[in-house]
């Protein structure tokens, strides 16, 4: 048959290349769908079979989905758009109406506002209590409650929980425990080998690591993503292929970045608490936190990169503060390769009340800081000169 320039244009140069073999790296698979080449294909397909469509499944995104279950020790990862997506996608997948979740009331402040917004809209009941105080997690259990809802490391204090003991309390009560791991990472901490049911990160912050990428992935048994799965295919959050494909290349370098990030936190930790303008040092390192023996007992070789400092409680000061950085600078996220800091009083004060940031231990001088790779002569030199702000 012999085309012409309008059709023939839309076929030059796309057929799949016989001769390549065994590329270093995969390629990035781009294509919303496939071609099937014969009527039973449709059912095959439709089966997971082969691939078929973008949003239902792609090469990238199980490269990728491989690699995480192999680290965080599970049997099947869905590969979300954000953390946030799979936040939402796993428990709008595992709640019904009239079904109770009990909440660590110390999680990643848009996930309390997704429970208390988007949830509850659903007729999903939902409370918070402090998972550092056992006695209290029990107390607020009810006989609807499905799941127990928690992350490692709190944000910005780094109180830490005790994992093996929320999941034997939920285990006791035959509920599930979902754990967002985002802050420790599977080097540090793999929540599914603490008796944990499924395990949630923010792909943006240490897989990504240089702060290029938005995902998410949950992380379970295949029987759990068996039940979540019909929620992503719906709702629609999968990643695209090209950010899948960065990711994985990004998680060859994870476990390099993050021990060095881990230990410059460490070593950051104490050097500000030996600073005489910073009147408290929060990280999980250091003698004087609480859960100092436990955090030494659960995480594998390190204290996670996240720590918080207080300083004076003056807005001019901490402003100063800020103009006086020279290579850290003011990010409003985290996990990145560089070293960057945040406010945290100002990132809450839009969501909660006075009395509430009080409570939550936020005032002016409240620093949160994400640790990066850098020289950590460098690190301390850099803070060491702002601090002088606080003369
Ligand atoms: C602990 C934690 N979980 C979830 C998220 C949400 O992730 P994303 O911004 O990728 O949606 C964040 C974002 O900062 C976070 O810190």
């Amino acid at each position: 048959m012999q085309l012409r320039l309008d059709t023939q244009i839309l076929y030059q140069g796309t057929e799949p290349c016989s001769n390549i073999r065994n590329p270093e790296v995969p390629p990035i698979y781009p294509s919303t769908a496939y071609i099937l080449d014969d009527m039973e294909d449709y059912d095959f397909a439709n089966k997971g079979g082969r691939y078929y469509y973008n949003r239902t499944a792609n090469p990238n995104r199980d490269g990728l989905g491989t690699a995480i279950s192999y680290l965080e020790h599970g049997e099947s990862t869905l590969i979300c758009s954000s953390g946030m997506a799979a936040i939402s996608t796993a428990l709008l997948g595992l709640l019904h109406q009239g079904d109770h979740i009990l909440m660590n009331k110390a999680v990643y402040g848009e996930t309390i506002e997704l429970a208390n917004h988007i949830l509850t809209k659903f007729g999903i009941q939902v409370t918070f209590a402090d998972f550092t105080d056992l006695e209290e997690v029990k107390r607020e259990i009810l006989p609807n409650t499905k799941l127990l809802y928690t992350e490692i490391i709190s944000n910005p204090l780094t109180l830490v929980v005790d994992l093996d003991e929320i999941s034997k309390i939920a285990t006791e009560k035959g509920i599930l425990t979902v754990v967002d791991s985002t802050f420790t990472t599977p080097i540090l901490f793999r929540p599914l080998e603490h008796g944990a049911d499924i395990v949630i990160h923010s792909l943006t912050k240490y897989f990504g690591g240089h702060s290029d990428i938005t995902g998410g992935s949950v992380t379970a048994s295949e029987k759990l993503i068996r039940q979540i799965r019909p929620q992503y295919l719906l709702l629609g959050c999968c990643m695209d292929p090209g950010t899948a494909w960065l990711t994985l290349r990004s998680i060859k370098t994870m476990a390099m970045r993050v021990r060095k990030q881990n230990e410059n936190a460490s070593a950051l930790a104490k050097a500000l608490s030996a600073d005489p303008h910073v009147s408290a040092v929060y990280h999980p390192s250091l003698k004087s936190h609480p859960q100092h023996t436990l955090a030494s007992r659960i995480f594998d070789g390190g204290y996670g990169a996240m720590m918080s400092f207080q300083v004076e409680d003056s807005h001019e000061k901490v402003n100063s503060f800020m103009h006086r950085l020279k290579i850290v600078k003011y990010l409003g996220t985290l996990g990145g390769i560089r070293t960057t800091y945040t406010h945290p009083l100002t990132a809450f004060r839009n969501d909660f009340t006075e009395q509430e940031l009080e409570k939550m231990g936020m005032s002016e001088g409240l620093i949160r800081i994400s640790t990066g790779a850098e020289d950590i002569r460098d690190l301390v030199t850099d803070f060491t000169q702002a601090l002088k702000a606080f003369d």
